[in-house]
């Protein structure tokens, strides 16, 4: 599902880089540039980012 369709980045792409190490939004702005154009998609990333988080470290 695409979280940024300013950028076209997708869930999985952020669970990925939170997976590699992102920990937050900027982290991901610096991947994929999220959040950077009309930034509607910062608080849905900002969920993906906590979920993947919560996953990771049960
Ligand atoms: S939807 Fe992400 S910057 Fe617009």
């Amino acid at each position: 599902m695409y979280i940024c369709i300013c950028n076209a980045v997708t869930d999985s792409q952020i669970k990925q880089c939170v997976t590699q190490g992102a920990k937050s939004l900027r982290d991901l702005n610096k991947e994929f540039c999220i959040a950077d154009q009309c930034g509607k998609c910062a608080c849905a990333a900002k969920k993906v980012i906590k979920s993947q988080i919560n996953t990771i470290s049960l």
